[in-house]
């Protein structure tokens, strides 16, 4: 396993291109397998996340290869194995994805039940109470979802108990193929459900209303292949304008689309950061003393939950006390210890964190312990005085692309190293499944 050595205090100066978005690429490569055609993702990340989901097109029988840099060439032609195995599934809940698909296009799908992660339960009732209401028989058996359908998917009205994003997602797909028109009432309204909503229709498919809380598609028989290209990615975005925002002396960010981080820069700018925009670039201005803002995490377009343990170190820079509360997971504070180890002071009560500021974080040896809770480490450690070590970073390089090299051409002083205390054993230990 690699860990992460941070020296602190260097300001962040300059320019950086933000990669395509992991919410968005998931989601798209699993679109591909409503065709025989191919489809083309340019701007796709480098990610395991990406690679995990690219094993299991493999295992269904479906191939892809990587046709340039960041473009990718999906093709299902046929897919002959249609079950997601437990051992892939556990390792990255997203593939849950190829379920709404395969079911749409084959009428026959088995995906393990994902099971719950570092950061809570996460059930997907949502997904299987609307693929019922599209007339597929679900049966849940040794931890697996075996979905099935006589012919193909009929339209219906679905209600959908949360804005479940993935849920919304792969509903989406399963009715685009279906005999009908499906309303989605209630569904989540994140930018990565309408790229995915333009995708299809690229294909072929007939989706309007995508952004809001109501989605209608009407089924067509056959979708064909498209070429599209992978938002760039906003959480990434809004890590780098925070990272900024403390230690920048004037940073550039390109392929940043401020109207897809619209709650967090109203808050940025009410704590009192300058930011210059266009369409698809921001501009921060150099670090000042910040004031402090409460936050509450919500559905797109509120405050995004995978933005939480981030705006916590921010606040933890503010001139005062702040609180943040997590109303999307019941336990994403997993990063609250570490970042008290580094001096952040921070206390939790039940589903709120109070952050009273005025920190000065020291190095020290911490573990990642979720994907964004990795990405926050690496932000107090920027702002650390002395060393910090980030241990288990493999959480890190599920939703990051090359961030230290980002950061290093940013001025940082951070490099990758292999765990130097990665405990020796005869037997090579399987590597420990993890989903988030
Ligand atoms: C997506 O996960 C994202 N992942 C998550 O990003 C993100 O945190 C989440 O949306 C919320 O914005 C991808 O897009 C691949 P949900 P998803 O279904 O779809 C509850 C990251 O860091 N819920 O919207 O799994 C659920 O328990 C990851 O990139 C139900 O109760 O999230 C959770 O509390 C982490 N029943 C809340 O809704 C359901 O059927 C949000 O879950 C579905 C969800």
């Amino acid at each position: 396993m690699d860990v992460l050595v941070v020296e602190g205090g260097k300001p962040l100066k300059g320019t950086v291109t933000i990669s395509g978005a992991k919410n968005a690429a998931l989601p798209l490569i699993c679109a591909s397998l409503l065709t025989s055609q191919p489809v083309v993702l340019d701007n796709t990340p480098r990610l395991s996340d990406v690679e995990t989901l690219l094993t299991l097109f493999e295992v269904l029988g479906a191939s892809w290869a990587w046709s340039g840099p960041q473009q990718l060439t999906l093709s299902a032609q046929n897919v002959p194995n249609r079950c997601a195995p437990y051992e892939l599934v556990s390792k990255m809940r997203a593939s849950v994805l190829v379920l709404g698909p395969l079911l749409a296009r084959y009428g026959d799908a088995k995906v393990s039940l994902p099971g719950g992660c570092a950061i809570g339960a996460r059930p997907i009732d949502v997904l299987l109470e609307g693929l019922q209401a599209l007339g597929a028989d679900i049966n849940l058996e040794g931890g697996y979802v075996h979905a099935r359908v006589d012919g193909r998917l009929q339209g219906a009205d679905i209600v959908l108990s949360k804005p479940a994003v993935t849920g919304t997602e792969n509903l989406m797909m399963a009715a685009a193929l279906a005999q009908g028109r499906t309303r989605l009432i209630g569904a989540a309204r994140e930018p990565e459900v309408t790229a995915l909503a333009d995708c299809l229709n690229a294909m072929g498919a007939k989706i309007s209303g995508a952004g809001t809380d109501t989605i209608t598609i009407d089924g067509v028989e056959e979708l064909g292949g498209a070429s599209v290209a992978v938002m760039p990615d906003r959480i990434e975005a809004g890590t780098f304008m925070m990272a900024a925002a403390m230690m920048g002396e004037g940073v550039m960010l390109h392929n940043a689309i401020p109207a897809h981080n619209q709650a967090l820069m109203a808050l940025l700018k009410k704590s009192g950061v300058d930011f210059a925009e266009t369409a698809d670039s921001v501009f921060i201005a150099p670090r000042k003393p910040y004031k402090p803002v409460d936050v509450t995490t919500l559905p797109y377009p509120g405050f995004p939950t995978d933005l939480q343990a981030q705006m916590m170190v921010y606040l933890c820079m503010a001139q005062g006390s702040s609180f943040i509360r997590e109303t999307i997971y019941e336990n994403r504070f997993m990063h609250v210890p570490e970042l008290n180890r580094m001096g952040a002071k921070l206390v939790i009560d039940d589903h709120t964190v109070r952050i009273p500021g005025h920190t000065s974080f020291k190095g020290a040896t911490v573990m990642a312990t979720d994907l964004r809770a990795s990405a926050s480490l690496v932000m107090a450690a920027l702002a650390a005085e002395g060393v910090t070590t980030i241990r288990r970073v493999y959480h890190l390089d599920r939703g990051y692309e090359r961030l230290e090299l980002k950061l290093q051409a940013l001025g940082a002083s951070i490099r990758r190293e292999k765990d130097s205390t990665d405990l020796k054993t005869p037997h090579t230990s399987s590597k420990v499944a993890h989903a988030s």
